[in-house]
């Protein structure tokens, strides 16, 4: 069977622009932490002939899928399946000790995701309450649902899902529990739909928010990102590039603190001069968050919450 990609990557050109000053090189390599389906990183190996790129992803799915459809690149591609915060321990596995030309994350979830039902990621379709993206991972869906207590759930629905009903929910979700066990996510969307009051009805899907909340909790994606950050930033070469494209508040207010201390000088306040080894390592890339523009928006709906950060290694310090 041939399986056909037509999904145009989020802000395919812009990243490859943004990434492109540090890919020229040689022996340039570049990580894509989040492979998917291999979208990016066709176009990233398409754009620059010489370039290498490893892609790591959790999904052993992803990591087939992409392998296939990369498989005319030979050795110039080489995958790591794992959770991305192992970056170090991915590049180590390449052999030759060597630091990253360029590091990309296309943070979330995919359409591999979404489109197989029975991984329980869409609240659209009835499946089992699972969510997680490497199947050989522990939490699920269902497990959540049914220990987290009250406090536990409203929390999660309010600072993982911004969910403005997240009590409500929570107690819908708890006295529905108490009387039998959640099946599958068609009982989790009915439970919530039947908790939203009729004047909210119109504000978009109920499940939307509370199935995001579920998804980054299963698979601690806040918890990922930030260990992440250090080390992809550790093990960037000078002149070497580092571009995060967020989908959710949390992660991009995470980035953004992260890279804003990285590109900052680190002089104690009243220092009258700066010292050498108090300037930053790097620098901005992007004026802020970048955005999609709204022709893409408009053809590619998921590129609608996108927010995308870049940095570029100005200085190494000898430690
Ligand atoms: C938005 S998709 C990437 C799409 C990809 N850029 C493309 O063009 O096809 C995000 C991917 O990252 C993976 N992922 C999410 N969190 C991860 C983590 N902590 N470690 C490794 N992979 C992760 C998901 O399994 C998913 O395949």
């Amino acid at each position: 069977m041939t399986t056909t990609y037509e999904h145009i990557p989020v802000m395919r050109d812009r990243v490859i622009e943004l990434l492109a000053p540090a890919l020229e090189a040689d022996d340039a390599l570049l990580v894509d932490g989040t492979l998917g389906l291999g979208g990016h990183t066709e176009a990233f190996l398409e754009a620059f002939p010489s370039l290498r790129v490893l892609g790591i992803d959790r999904d052993r799915e992803a990591i087939d899928q992409a392998s296939a459809r990369l498989e005319r690149f030979g050795n110039r591609f080489v995958s790591f399946h794992g959770r991305y915060d192992q970056l170090g321990e991915a590049v180590d596995s390449l052999g030759d000790g060597r630091d990253v030309q360029g590091v990309l994350l296309d943070l979330g979830v995919s359409s591999l995701h979404l489109d197989k039902a029975e991984r329980g990621f869409s609240y659209v379709q009835d499946a089992p309450l699972d969510m997680r993206m490497n199947s050989e991972d522990e939490t699920t869906a269902h497990e959540i649902l049914a220990t987290y207590s009250l406090d536990q759930l409203a929390d999660l629905f309010r600072n993982l899902g911004d969910e403005k009903l997240a009590g409500r929910y929570a107690r819908a979700i708890v006295s529905h529990r108490e009387t039998q066990p959640f099946g599958t996510t068609g009982e989790l969307v009915e439970v919530l739909q039947e908790a939203t009051p009729y004047a909210l009805k119109d504000r978009g899907h109920p499940a939307k928010r509370v199935f995001q909340a579920l998804r980054m909790e299963v698979n601690n994606e806040l918890g990922s990102l930030e260990a992440v950050l250090p080390v992809a930033l550790q093990r960037i070469a000078l002149g070497g590039r580092l571009v995060v494209m967020s989908y959710h508040s949390g992660e991009d207010r995470l980035v953004k603190k992260v890279l804003r201390t990285h590109t900052s000088s680190s002089a104690p306040l009243g220092l009258p001069e700066e010292l050498p080894e108090h300037r930053s390592e790097f620098r901005d890339i992007t004026r802020g968050a970048e955005m999609a523009t709204p022709e893409e928006r408009d053809a590619n709906p998921r590129s609608a919450s996108v927010r995308t950060r870049g940095v570029e290694r100005t200085r190494k310090a000898t430690r």
